[in-house]
């Protein structure tokens, strides 16, 4: 792989997606890898993100020196363009000429930046700045606050850059990163659906041997995909298990059944277990509480499915030893790690896996990001119905009603939650919106006043965001009309709601689900 060594700011992941964008496959590493660590992943190349500090703070980050002897591509962005500086022996200062956003800069030749503008706009966020290039490295660009604003020595496929490349604000950004990877370190790009889909039917041959596994379908895409995946690697010793917790959206259960498991082909157990989540879920408002005891009894009845699923794999078999889970590679990085096992995803998963799981996971997609999913997807043949889906949470409604959950309040949520979906999607904004979560405030009153009379009603949140991996995201101006249509429809149409409120929070600070 491409190894983007992360110095602790939110970009790394970013730049990995980007350069898998570009074709070629890249993981994220911390930069506390040794040089023992980054050797054993067989790196093509290097790429050192952008950092939060000054490389003068006390604390400031650093990569062992070592790796730059590695005789590897090396590309620095940013804080990294800076530690590269230092290490190769040009020179970095404190200019107290700060650049933040969007700044011009002049190209001066180099193969980086060849064929682009010889003036084009980048997105900066830098205090120091490099002052001289390393020797035997050109300086190919400059702008007001960074005289070295790029620098390249091919010959030891080495550059970098003092912007962004890999924001959408630096509208270059993605042709440079593309040609460090094939002109400057004579990558390959290779990395394709139809790679990756049979990597990793490879990859859970291998893991599961002669066993056999169960995988719960959620409905969503990575679910669905996770259990296609599987399916083509050990055919009909896969078994699929929808459970019905009571927490679905209208209409998803019959979707499952007819959809799903006809284009994953493995056979598919439903589990009736509404009144097993309501009984545990009653009276619980706190949202971490939902989470685990939803996430407990996903196991539980994923246990009980078990003896169902010997019986129609027939023969001999006597235990399903594998659970295969959807976890994308987002998760497992949020959740501190590219290595190790995958507890923490798995939790949000489901919600919150318990303690005593005596399943070994199978996580196919767990190095993937979404739009890679739907790529494999729409490879293994999956209909766009469901590579196309928005992303809705395990937990499901239990998540989206800020209050405990009950029976009634479901069906006040699911009554209004199919109203959104309809008019948003009557209005062509499925693919602009990245998912509308719909939730209800069950414990939040308001005075209205519907025909002649006055009702103490609750009111219905929208919280239309758009998003490229659901790490970050804004919330999307949805046309006045269609709000105004959702709005109505929902006051008029289902009972106890008096009023419709649109959340406008970006992510950060808010989270995408309210719970
Ligand atoms: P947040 O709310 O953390 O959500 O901004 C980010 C994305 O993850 C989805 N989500 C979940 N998906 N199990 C899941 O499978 C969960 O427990 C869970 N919680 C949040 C959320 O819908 C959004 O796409």
């Amino acid at each position: 792989p491409v190894l983007v060594v992360d110095f602790g700011a939110q970009y790394a992941q970013l730049i990995a997606r980007r350069v898998r964008e570009a074709r070629v496959y890249s993981e994220v590493i911390p930069h506390t890898a040794t040089v023992e660590e980054i050797r054993a992943k067989n790196p093509v190349a290097l790429i050192l993100s952008g950092g939060p500090s000054s490389v003068y703070a006390e604390d400031a980050p650093s990569l062992d020196p070592a790796v730059f002897e590695l005789g590897l591509p090396v590309f620095g962005i940013c804080y990294g363009f800076q530690a590269m500086a230092r290490a190769l022996g040009g020179e970095v200062a404190q200019t107290g000429n700060r650049e933040y956003g969007r700044t011009d800069m002049t190209v001066d030749g180099g193969v980086l930046h060849a064929g682009m503008p010889g003036h084009h706009p980048v997105w900066m966020s830098h205090g120091d700045a490099v002052t001289a290039a390393p020797a035997g490295f050109e300086v190919t660009a400059s702008s007001p606050g960074a005289p070295v604003a790029a620098f390249e020595c091919p010959e030891r496929r080495m550059a970098g850059v003092q912007y962004h490349p890999e924001v959408l604000h630096s509208p270059h950004g993605q042709q440079v990163l593309s040609r460090f990877l094939t002109e400057v370190a004579g990558l390959e790009p290779s990395w394709t659906a139809a790679n990756i889909a049979e990597q990793l039917i490879e990859a859970v041959r291998e893991q599961v041997g002669d066993g056999r596994a169960i995988c719960g379908l959620s409905g969503g895409v990575d679910s669905a995909v996770a259990a296609a995946l599987v399916q083509r690697a050990i055919g009909d010793r896969l078994t699929c298990v929808f459970v019905d917790h009571g927490l679905l959206r209208a209409g998803e259960r019959e979707q499952v059944e007819t959809d799903f498991a006809a284009a994953i082909g493995a056979p598919l157990i439903t589990l009736d277990d509404a009144d097993v989540f309501l009984g545990h879920l009653a009276g619980v408002t706190d949202p971490e509480t939902k989470r685990k005891i939803i996430g407990r009894e996903f196991i539980r009845s994923f246990e009980r499915a078990v003896a169902r699923a010997l019986e129609l794999q027939g023969d001999d078999a006597e235990s399903v030893d594998f659970l295969v889970q959807g976890t994308l590679y987002p998760d497992v990085v949020e959740s501190g790690g590219g290595s190790g096992t995958a507890t923490i995803k798995s939790h949000h998963n489901v919600g919150g896996l318990p303690d005593d799981v005596e399943f070994t996971l199978v996580e196919p997609l767990r190095l993937l990001f979404k739009d890679e999913v739907r790529a494999v997807g729409r490879e293994l043949g999956l209909p766009e119905a469901i590579v196309g889906r928005h992303p809705f949470p395990g937990p499901g409604l239990g998540i989206r009603i800020v209050g405990a959950v009950d029976k009634q309040r479901l069906d006040t949520l699911r009554a209004a939650d199919a109203i959104a979906r309809e008019e948003m999607t009557a209005a062509g904004l499925d693919s602009t919106v990245w998912q509308c979560p719909v939730v209800l405030l069950a414990d939040v009153r308001s005075v209205g006043v519907q025909g002649d009379g006055r009702t103490y009603g609750h009111p219905i949140v929208l919280r239309p965001v758009s998003s490229e991996d659901a790490m970050t995201a804004d919330w999307t101006r949805v046309p006045y009309e269609t709000l105004a249509l959702i709005s109505n429809r929902i006051t008029n149409e289902v009972p106890d709601v008096n009023r419709v409120v649109l959340d406008i929070t970006s992510k950060p600070p808010g989270t995408i689900e309210w719970e």
